[in-house]
């Protein structure tokens, strides 16, 4: 566990893979961590919810981020994911600058985060409250078949 900012802390560790998730073979080894974020700062109305925050994600790992209630967990995930802008420091994500980029440009590059209160449209199924999210994402997809039979039948094509 290595100490962070304001009474958060950053523990790592390395996934066990098996033949489903065979780790990433790179053919030139990164030089530098996937995430990186470095002296990011945030703060409200003269409260410092963020004071100077360094962390290295590496790639391939999972990297848990714990602190007490109010110690700036969320606030560290709105900065680094483009919800609000960090008023000082840096976001670099694979190699890129995301600082203060808007969260649709950094989710278009590969970061994607969830969030702490997830809220769906209550008024639109859960097939549909999927298809909202952004094409081209990395990760699980939903078939095209399935959602493209969804668009059709609602616009009234057979
Ligand atoms: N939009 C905002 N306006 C004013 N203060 C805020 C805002 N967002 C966060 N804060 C304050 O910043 C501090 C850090 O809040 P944050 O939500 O990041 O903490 P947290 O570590 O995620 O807490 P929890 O474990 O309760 O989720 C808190 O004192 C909070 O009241
Ligand atoms: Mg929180």
């Amino acid at each position: 566990m290595t100490p962070s900012a304001e009474g958060c802390a950053v523990e790592r560790s390395e996934p066990e893979y098996n033949a489903l998730s065979p780790p990433d073979t790179v053919s030139s080894p990164r030089t530098m961590a996937l995430l990186e974020v470095r002296a990011l700062t945030r703060s409200f109305y003269g409260f410092h919810a963020l004071n100077g925050v360094d962390l290295d994600v590496e790639e391939g790992t999972i990297t848990g981020l714990i602190g007490p209630n109010g110690a700036g967990k969320t606030t560290l995930f709105h900065c680094v994911s483009g919800l609000i802008p960090p008023q000082s420091g840096r976001v670099v994500f694979d190699g890129r600058d995301i600082t203060g980029k808007t969260p649709h440009r950094i989710t278009q590059r590969g970061l994607v985060r969830t969030f702490q209160i997830a809220r769906g449209f209550p008024r639109l199924s859960v097939i549909e409250n999927l298809m909202l999210y952004g094409a081209r994402q990395p990760g699980e997809t939903l078939p095209p078949c399935r959602a493209g039979r969804r668009s059709s039948s609602r616009s009234g094509a057979p």
